[in-house]
């Protein structure tokens, strides 16, 4: 049975698509920051397919130490029960703010779990999805078109605006699937980005206030069930051979921003690594 884990799998699209990954059969590890609603989660994913294997991880991955236990957790079950293979990484936790606010290390939220938890998590766990020749499908957004990366104050320190703050995060996770194809397609790994659409989910009434607050309450009533872009990844998983595209809505090819090009997304590996103090081994680039 072929292993996937999927980040922010506690609730809306992220729980979605376990469900429906669990139903196709395979063996989902979520990672998720509150255990109690990790617990409801599992309950509802079994309440209606008992045979469903699920097992939940806690962390809070805006945090760095976080993401590193929680890899090294999922590392020491795959290599118990999935000869250390991770058939693919879904990284799709991921966070809205109204107001300029700093993980422990004084990073800049939306960037930090956004961006930076996907790319630490990827590496922590490289090594398994090598070994299975793995996928890593990112959550991204239309939203990341029409900017640019501020390499200058990446975090926007010092004019902060959270829908900016948004939108690079979300050029980040197609800068981060690009980098990583350009890495390791070579080695047979291949790196996705889906764009979920308008999805009626609480990303936008978690932890915000004033504006961002109510503007997802009226916007988020115009959306998708979580389930139609869960379709997406359940695509992009079972597909064989693996796709060769990028950027996907609704199981098809979509155009992205003329920002995603090779030079931008070393820039942001380059940058990504100083921020993680990690450094992705060096690889022939294809
Ligand atoms: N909804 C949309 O219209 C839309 C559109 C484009 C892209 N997206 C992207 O879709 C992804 C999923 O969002 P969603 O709409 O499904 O929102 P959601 O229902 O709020 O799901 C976000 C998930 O991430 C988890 N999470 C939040 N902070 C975390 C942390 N610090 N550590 C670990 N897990 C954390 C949440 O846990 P809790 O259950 O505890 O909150 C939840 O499981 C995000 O990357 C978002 O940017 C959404």
């Amino acid at each position: 049975m072929d292993t996937i884990v999927i980040t922010g799998a506690s609730s809306g699209i992220g729980l979605e698509t376990a469900r429906i990954l669990t139903n196709h059969g395979f063996n989902v590890l979520g990672i998720a920051r509150c255990e109690a609603k990790c617990n409801r989660a599992k309950e509802r994913i079994l309440s209606e397919n008992p045979d469903a294997k699920i097992t939940f991880f806690v962390a809070d991955l805006m945090q760095q130490r976080e993401v590193v236990r929680v890899a090294e957790e999922i590392t020491f079950y795959l290599d118990k029960n999935c000869n250390g293979k991770l058939y693919a990484l879904i990284n799709n936790a991921g966070c809205v703010r109204s107001w300029y606010m700093t993980t422990d290390e004084g990073y800049e939220q939306q960037f930090a779990l956004n961006h930076l938890a996907g790319f630490l998590l990827t590496y922590k766990l490289l090594p398994a999805l090598k070994k299975a020749q793995g996928r890593v499908i990112i959550t991204g957004s239309k939203s990341h078109k029409g900017i640019k990366v501020r390499w200058d104050d990446v975090m926007l320190c010092h004019r902060y605006n959270p829908l900016i703050a948004y939108k690079q995060s979300k050029l980040c996770n197609i800068l981060f699937a690009k980098g990583l194809n350009d890495r390791y397609a070579a080695a047979g790994i291949r790196a996705y980005v889906v764009d979920p659409g308008l999805v009626n989910t609480d990303i936008g009434n978690k932890e915000t206030g004033g504006l961002v607050n109510f503007i997802w309450a009226l916007r988020k009533r115009h959306g998708v069930p979580p389930a139609v872009p869960a379709k997406t990844y359940a695509f992009l998983c079972m597909q064989k051979p693996m796709p060769e595209g990028l950027y996907y809505y609704l199981c098809k090819e979509k155009k992205y921003s003329g920002q995603v090009t090779s030079e931008n997304a070393n820039r942001l590996f380059e940058l990504s690594e100083r921020l993680c103090d990690i450094r992705y081994e060096e690889v022939e680039m294809v």
